[in-house]
């Protein structure tokens, strides 16, 4: 790795979010790509979308096949200070993939629903069958 094993803290790696100065934090080790931007297969605006947060999961996600992955290790220049990585940013996705994320939200509603659901059930079968067996009663007598 080129850089030497240096640790930078994520304030500093941000500050390097242009295209002529484009740092990425990729699983914990910090890459200088601002010699590859105009190469990148994929563009240089993805990497520049993914400059000033953890890009792991932005790497990961395109699936990149293992020719991508052994570019890397030339344009490494050192690793992330872990604890300086604010944890929303590090679970931070692409725009376009934010499109999806109020998902779970929507599944915590459901889970909600499901749980009064589950309640509310049982109580109505009791107080049904309350009123069946009073009506049976009323009618026999
Ligand atoms: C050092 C970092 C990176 C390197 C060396 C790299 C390298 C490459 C290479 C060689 C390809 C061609 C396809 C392949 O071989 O997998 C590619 C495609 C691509 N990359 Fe990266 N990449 C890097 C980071 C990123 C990041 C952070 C993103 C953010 C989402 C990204 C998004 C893409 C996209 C969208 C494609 C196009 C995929 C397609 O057309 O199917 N890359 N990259």
């Amino acid at each position: 790795m080129a850089g030497g094993g240096k640790v930078y803290s994520f304030q500093e790696v941000r500050k390097h979010s242009q295209r002529k100065d484009c740092w990425l934090i990729i699983s914990g080790k910090v890459y200088d790509v601002t010699p590859f931007m105009e190469e990148h297969p994929g563009g240089d605006e993805v990497l520049l979308a993914c400059t000033g947060k953890d890009a792991t999961a932005d790497f990961e996600d395109i699936g990149h096949s293992d020719a991508a992955k052994e570019l890397m290790p030339q344009y490494c220049i050192g690793e992330v200070d872990a604890a300086t990585v604010p944890a929303k940013l590090a679970r931070a996705v692409l725009p376009a993939k934010g499109a999806a994320a109020p998902a779970p939200r929507a599944s915590t509603g459901q889970g909600v629903r499901l749980t009064v659901l589950q309640l509310a059930l049982p109580l109505l079968l009791v107080a049904m069958a309350f009123a069946l067996q009073n009506f049976a009663k009323t009618k026999t007598e």
